[in-house]
């Protein structure tokens, strides 16, 4: 058995922890070179010179604003993202490779060990196209992807294994972060004494995070008051702008404990001062907190499950310090949410939890008693539904075959039989969505023209083949299913758009 350590990431659009659990069976998460268990997920193209990570690269955000990248995880679950960045586009697995690199680095560094094996997090809600990405960038920076974790069942785990539940509880976990949103509903039991986790459903919005909120108060406060005050609204300027996002944050995250916040935003060698309340701000913020409590209404009606069958309310992300919100979704539900969880820490603590399991260690909770906790015993649900794109003989018109629905328990198998186009052809091309709709145009398509290879060449007039459709353990598609003559499909959905075809500089 490998017994070499296995480490975690935890990948946020705002900050990134990692680390691993120690000897004595308690996660480690591991300090940057500054003394803080976040790193800040930013990364800055310093001109030929080589890249900077963290909070130097933050604070280089306003004043190169063209040569780092910062906040821009929710754009990596887009096939179409190309980052501009230091005068050159780059594709999100090469951003991935990049700054999971520099995690690598950082780990081996403050270890002294190598770190090879990983369990990484993502958003639950994130498309084929983010779960490839993030695994593709790891594995590009030379780490092999344990497992593929999504943080609010990473986060449940972390919290279970500390707050021992009674036998069964249905847990909601509203995570709330600086760039997406994810909202789960998961059934916890212990069965001899190990836990076990079921994910019933999610639901969420990939792009809906704290940044949104520090847009709000640019757009709506400093630009509105300081166009009617001097006329110009100078954030046409990247470095205005990057600064003032800055400044927007800080008023933010001070809201969170004063009831007002002044500050002084200065552009094109005027200033204001803007004072913004904790009143307004709640008012501000509404309409983005409402969707979200929608979201989470939509969840459990598309479960049995209703409000008073949650047992508790577990809050994550640092957005989820906002009171406001806090207020809201806490009402909703009616449960006081869960003391004792760390939002910004959960979801690493959960991952290296995870990560232990995978190296065979012994796990034990804050009071020093083993915990038997095996990874598989996390089981998670697709998030989306994926299919093909099929076509209707008596209309002629393409429906989308959807082969596994939404929230259907890992690994979920879904085939039919179809007819192919061309009788005797010796491949079949087909093309792979993702979506939950009847209607082809509310589907994202993964992948056009992907062909399968059907090795037996024979003419095969008016049979059917049948292709399927499977999506593993770490959410990733498989393509499976058989030919008449007993040829059997299987192979990794390899999705060619997050593929950069024109190579450039890594660094
Ligand atoms: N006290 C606070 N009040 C309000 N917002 C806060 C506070 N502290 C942190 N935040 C916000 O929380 C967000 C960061 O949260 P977190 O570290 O959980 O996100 P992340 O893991 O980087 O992002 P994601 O999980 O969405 O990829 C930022 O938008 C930050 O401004
Ligand atoms: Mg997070």
């Amino acid at each position: 058995m490998n017994k070499e350590k296995v480490f975690s990431v935890d990948f946020g659009t705002t900050f990134t922890e990692y680390g691993f659990l120690g000897e004595d069976g308690r996660p480690n998460i591991l300090k940057t070179p500054s003394g803080s268990r976040k790193l800040r997920s930013a990364i800055w193209f310093r001109n030929g010179q080589g890249t900077k990570f963290g909070d130097s690269a933050a604070r280089a955000a306003p004043v190169h604003p063209d040569h780092v990248l910062k906040n821009f995880k929710p754009e990596m679950d887009k096939a179409e993202t190309n980052f501009s960045v230091d005068g050159r586009k780059l594709k999100p697995v090469k951003v991935a490779k990049l700054f999971y690199s520099h995690v690598k680095n950082q780990i081996e560094e403050s270890t002294g060990q190598k770190a090879e094996r990983v369990v990484i997090t993502i958003p639950a809600f994130f498309g084929d196209v983010g779960h490839q990405v993030f695994k593709r960038g790891a594995e590009e920076a030379g780490l092999k992807v344990e497992r593929i974790l999504r943080e609010p069942a990473s986060a449940a785990v972390g919290y279970a294994i500390n707050n021992p539940l009674s036998n069964q509880e249905t847990v909601l976990v509203y995570d709330w972060g600086g760039g997406t949103f994810d909202v789960s509903l998961l059934n916890v039991k212990e069965e001899n004494g190990s836990p076990e986790f079921n994910i019933l459903r999610n639901e969420g919005r990939t792009d809906l995070g704290g940044r949104d909120l520090d847009r709000l108060i640019l757009d709506e406060v400093f630009i509105k008051r300081f166009v009617k005050e001097h006329g110009k609204d100078p954030t046409d300027e990247p470095e205005v702008r990057a600064e003032w996002l800055k400044r927007a944050e800080d008023i933010k995250k001070g809201l969170s404990e004063n009831d007002s916040e002044v500050d002084f935003i200065q552009g094109k060698q005027k200033q204001l001062s803007v004072e913004l309340t904790r009143n307004d701000f709640d008012k501000l913020i509404e309409p983005l907190v409402d969707e979200t409590i929608d979201i989470t209404n939509k969840l459990l009606e598309e479960t049995t499950k209703s409000k008073s069958d949650i047992d508790r309310l577990v809050l994550v992300g640092g957005t989820t310090r906002i009171p406001y919100i806090k207020n809201k979704i806490s009402k909703f539900v009616g449960l006081e949410p869960e003391k004792g969880v760390d939002p910004d820490l959960a979801v690493v603590t959960g991952a290296i939890l995870i990560a232990g399991a995978k190296g065979n260690q012994v796990i034990r909770n804050k009071n020093g008693v083993r915990v038997p906790l095996l990874a598989s015993e996390v089981r998670d649900v697709t998030s989306h539904g994926v299919g093909i794109k099929a076509v209707d003989f008596d209309t002629g018109k393409d429906y989308p075959a959807i082969l596994v629905p939404k929230g259907e328990p890992l690994r979920a198998v879904g085939t039919e039989k179809f007819h192919p186009f061309h009788d005797d052809a010796d491949k079949v091309e087909i093309t792979i969505i993702e979506g939950d709709s009847q209607d082809l145009a509310d589907c994202r398509v993964l992948a056009e023209g992907y062909e399968l290879e059907i090795s037996e060449q024979k003419k095969r007039e008016n049979v059917d083949i049948e292709i399927g459709l499977a999506v593993n353990k770490n959410g990733l598609i498989e393509i499976v299913g058989e030919t008449p003559f007993g040829d059997k499909i299987k192979e990794e959905f390899q999705n060619p758009s997050i593929i950069d075809k024109g190579d450039e500089n890594d660094d």
